[in-house]
């Protein structure tokens, strides 16, 4: 019998790739960028299994393509790239990567965000790259302490918990929204829940944690930013359409709010005009969850998830349970 057909839309870390290649027949698009459209569907129309990224579109064209695919596999947390309800209508399981390694990962770099935008790590870095440092000054680049601080963490899941923990074990209060409370985690972190609009009002350092859903898209706009103190900071590790990227810019210019760190953009990669000549922003290009742990972790994932379903078992981590319906498929 042949080995069923793996394709991953780029290369990974070869961890997962290995572990795909005891029992399945592995292909890699070979180029260093994002697959063409064409291409993408030219491989899913072969291919039994799907390994494919953030930047990857998997709309309905793309799983129409092939009516005998058996699993969508993302490599990432975030499934917002993926036609979720057309894959559940055609019973195709779609996959994500929500491991330890990513949580902590994406937790540690909305902390180092936080940090570089407070304490104006980039600007300083540039000053003194630049030869401006003529000696020690009582006012240079003043930031903010975060010690006595309060964060807001808006969405209260595995990542928002993390950046909780860390925030609480530097000191600082936590403030959470979410649409359900957890009761739990206000005991565990004297953390208290408060509207949107609320936390907006009464916070130093707002956190984004929610996934990128309709109800999600422009959650930040003109008039939460102006909700917001002005000596506060605005950190996006999620993705970037939860912020209305032009009102962040027209914020950001008329100091409005103190400050922002983004590692994700509504348009991605395009940056909103404006953006990159702000001083009062630290910018990194999506790379909360690239640690080498992580991305090892998550390419053993993906390809667990795979194996999962090619050998009849129900995928650990399954963003569309539906499609299991009620037959009763032990999880693996
Ligand atoms: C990264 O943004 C992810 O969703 O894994």
């Amino acid at each position: 019998m042949s080995k069923p057909q793996v394709f991953i839309t780029r290369k990974i870390p070869e961890s997962g790739i290995k572990l795909l290649q005891k029992s399945c027949e592995v292909k890699v698009y070979p180029k260093d960028q994002v697959i063409p459209k064409k291409e993408l569907i030219k491989e899913v129309k072969q291919c039994d299994a799907l390994l494919c990224l953030l930047t990857d579109k998997i709309d309905k064209k793309a799983i129409a393509a092939n009516p005998k695919l058996k699993i969508i596999s993302n490599y990432a947390i975030g499934f917002n790239n993926i036609d979720i309800v057309y894959a559940t209508k055609k019973g195709i399981p779609v996959t994500n990567t929500p491991g330890r390694a990513i949580v902590d990962a994406v937790a540690e770099h909305t902390i180092a965000l936080m940090f570089a935008v407070t304490k104006r790590i980039v600007e300083a870095d540039q000053f003194t790259r630049q030869g401006k440092y003529k000696g020690w000054e009582p006012l240079l680049l003043l930031g903010m302490e975060l010690v006595g601080k309060t964060i807001g963490i808006v969405g209260l899941g595995r990542i928002g918990s993390g950046v909780a923990q860390r925030a609480k074990a530097m000191g600082m209060k936590v403030i959470y929204y979410d649409v359900k409370r957890n009761t739990d985690f206000e005991k565990e972190f004297s953390a208290h829940y408060l509207s949107l609009s609320e936390l907006l009002k009464n916070v130093d350092i707002v956190s984004l944690h929610v996934p990128l859903l309709p109800t999600t898209t422009h959650l930040i706009g003109k008039k939460e930013l102006a909700l917001m103190k002005k000596t506060a900071y605005l950190i996006n590790t999620s993705r970037g359409p939860v912020i209305d990227e032009k009102a962040l810019v027209s914020a950001l210019q008329k100091k409005q709010i103190a400050g922002a760190g983004l590692d994700v953009y509504e348009f991605e990669p395009k940056l909103t005009p404006g953006l990159v000549k702000l001083p009062n922003i630290v910018l990194t290009p999506h790379i909360a969850s690239a640690t080498i742990e992580a991305r090892s972790e998550m390419s053993v994932d993906a390809a667990e998830n795979i194996l999962a379903v090619l050998q009849g078992r129900k995928p650990k981590m399954l963003v569309n349970p539906e499609v299991y319906g009620k037959k009763l498929i032990k999880s693996s």
